[in-house]
């Protein structure tokens, strides 16, 4: 199989390249990115396999997704612009990348022939639905324009499978971490913010109370539930979308604390206001993934907070 990554050059796409090529099915892999969030210093390990191509380009462009998809049978569509703060505070370019850019990832890989499209969702998509923990059905009303996207998202994805007979995997994912992230700019997430503060030896600021709850997912799950999806050949395990997370809770108190703990730093965080669209609390069912595709976690929230924590140490140049 050849597989294009989109956003292969951002913290989970970039996982996902070093996992493919160690997977002897996978013949080729090509990234697309256009390193607005993403950077070619994540890739710069596979540049010497022969197996691996690096395309810099836009997803808002078509032809630059057409010429992407030549000769490739799957598609990991990562591209996209992360953040709920980003979204609210400029939502026609985040609405350009996420919504323009996906249709023209899907309608590039049907114009080109390619079979498979998994595509990276996302757990905000649960909006204002109150139920704990999340299944895929029950979803509420959209809180960010973020959300919005990913939504519309998974909308087309329904259609383009139905009308074009293009089969589509869309993954949620709720809080993917792990090494490579970005600690750095206003729209980083909390754990690498969190580890940043704590190997520098400052307290960090958490919004909100501290008792904001999420599923907190070690970026390896996130890869092995791609891989899943790229290979899966039950015909009942396509179009789809699925949760992708830990099944565990954990509030941003018991993060630091459990951050705090591996560092080994006896540091009191400060706390800020809450985040505008933000959910509350955040768990998932991840039922459906485990029928249909065999995900299971492979790695726990300690865990992976131990592996993270001990990759950015050894990776120090990345906070700077
Ligand atoms: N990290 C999470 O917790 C999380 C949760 C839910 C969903 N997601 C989704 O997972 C995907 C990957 O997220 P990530 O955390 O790795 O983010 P990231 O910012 O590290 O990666 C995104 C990549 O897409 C690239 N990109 C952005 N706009 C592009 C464009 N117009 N053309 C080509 N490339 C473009 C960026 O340069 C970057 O390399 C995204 O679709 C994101 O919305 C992530």
């Amino acid at each position: 199989m050849k597989v294009l990554i989109t956003g292969g050059a951002g913290f989970i796409g970039s996982n996902l390249v070093e996992r493919l090529l160690e997977d002897q099915r996978v013949r080729g892999v090509r990234v697309l990115d256009n390193l607005s969030t993403g950077s070619t210093e994540n890739l710069s390990s596979f540049f010497e396999d022969e197996r691996f191509e690096w395309m810099e380009g836009d997803i808002r462009d078509y032809e630059t997704c057409v010429k992407a998809c030549e000769g490739m049978d799957a598609i990991s569509h990562q591209a996209a612009l992360g953040s709920v703060p980003r979204s609210i505070a400029d939502p026609l370019t985040t609405n350009a990348v996420n919504i323009t850019g996906t249709l023209n990832v899907f309608t590039a890989a049907k114009e080109s022939g390619v079979r498979r499209v998994v595509y990276a969702a996302s757990s905000s998509t649960y909006g204002d639905h109150p139920a704990l923990p999340k299944k895929e059905e029950n979803i509420g009303r959209p809180l960010s324009p973020y959300a919005v996207t990913k939504y519309v998202n998974e909308l087309y994805a329904g259609v383009y499978a139905s009308l074009y007979g293009l089969e589509l995997i869309g993954l949620r994912y709720f809080n993917i971490f792990g090494p490579r992230q970005n600690p750095k700019g206003p729209y980083a997430a909390v754990i690498p913010l969190f580890i940043k503060a704590l190997l520098h030896n400052e307290a960090p600021v958490i919004n909100g109370d501290g008792a904001h709850s999420r599923d907190f997912t070690f970026v390896a799950n996130a890869v092995e539930a791609n891989v899943r999806a790229l290979f899966t050949d039950k015909k009942e395990a396509v179009n789809q979308v699925y949760n992708i997370a830990c099944g565990e809770q954990t509030s941003l108190l018991e993060l630091f604390n459990l951050l705090s703990a591996n560092a080994g730093t006896v540091l009191t965080p400060e706390f800020g206001p809450s985040r505008t669209g933000d959910v509350v609390h955040s768990l998932a069912d991840i039922s459906k993934a485990g029928a249909l595709l065999g995900y299971q976690p492979l790695v726990t929230v300690q865990e992976g907070l131990k592996r993270t924590l001990d990759w950015y140490r050894v990776n120090e140049k990345f906070l700077a």
